[in-house]
């Protein structure tokens, strides 16, 4: 199955990169941050797209593109509506995440080879370029732009944001950039303010 079936019916998907974090289980449920090259903030915001206190998000799913070593690319998919219980322990979800690169499988997860170049650009062919945005402090503020309301990409950076290649690469495809506040805010809370702005809609 194409990985753009497997998002075909979600309402809401976040596509994170993330520019250190591990691609094979080098690291341990108490070293996400450290061996796993930032693994901790990824779980972070898997939690954060797919973790209601009544159970997951069935319309959402996340794409997490790991670029750490030893393998690069590699996209972690959670899909929501699959998800029967999704751990709500970093530690619990990091070691969903360490069978996963261990080649095991896990109802509701996938990985995928694919670039995070290549992932947007196959969207984008898809979809369009307008259901797309790029979650950026610098961006047009998300209650001033008509179209947020429709958009079901998301795309955030990780702790060290987006690198200018790929901000280009973005541009060169037209998508917009949205800003949620007037901070900078970790990945994790984004997610969890755009499921509120849009959760709000009727
Ligand atoms: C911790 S921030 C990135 C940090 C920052 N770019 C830096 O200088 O290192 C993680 C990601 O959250 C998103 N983000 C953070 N604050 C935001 C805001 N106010 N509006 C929209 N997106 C935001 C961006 O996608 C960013 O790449």
């Amino acid at each position: 199955l194409e990985f753009l079936d497997l998002l075909a019916p979600y309402r809401r998907v976040f596509l994170i990169k993330a520019s250190t974090a591990a691609t094979a289980p080098t690291f341990t449920a108490v070293s996400l941050a450290s061996q796993g090259g930032r693994m901790d903030l990824v779980v972070r915001a898997v939690i954060s797209a797919i973790a209601t206190p009544e159970g997951p998000r069935r319309d959402t799913a996340i794409v997490s593109v790991l670029e750490g070593p030893p393998k690069p690319p590699l996209a972690l998919v959670a899909l929501g509506s699959e998800i029967r219980e999704l751990p709500l322990s970093e530690g619990e979800l990091g070691r969903v995440i360490i069978e996963l690169l261990s080649g095991k499988s896990v109802r509701g997860f996938a990985t995928l080879r694919v670039s995070f170049q290549a992932l947007v650009a196959r969207i984008v062919e898809a979809v369009g370029k307008d259901c797309v945005v790029y979650l950026h402090e610098l961006g047009v503020p998300a209650e001033r732009d008509p179209g947020f309301r429709s958009a079901k990409f998301f795309i955030l950076g990780d702790h060290l944001g987006l690198d200018r290649r790929t901000e280009d690469f973005l541009d060169g495809l037209g998508i917009r950039r949205i800003n949620l506040g007037p901070l900078s805010y970790l990945t994790s809370h984004c997610i969890t303010v755009v499921h509120e702005l849009l959760d709000r809609l009727p």
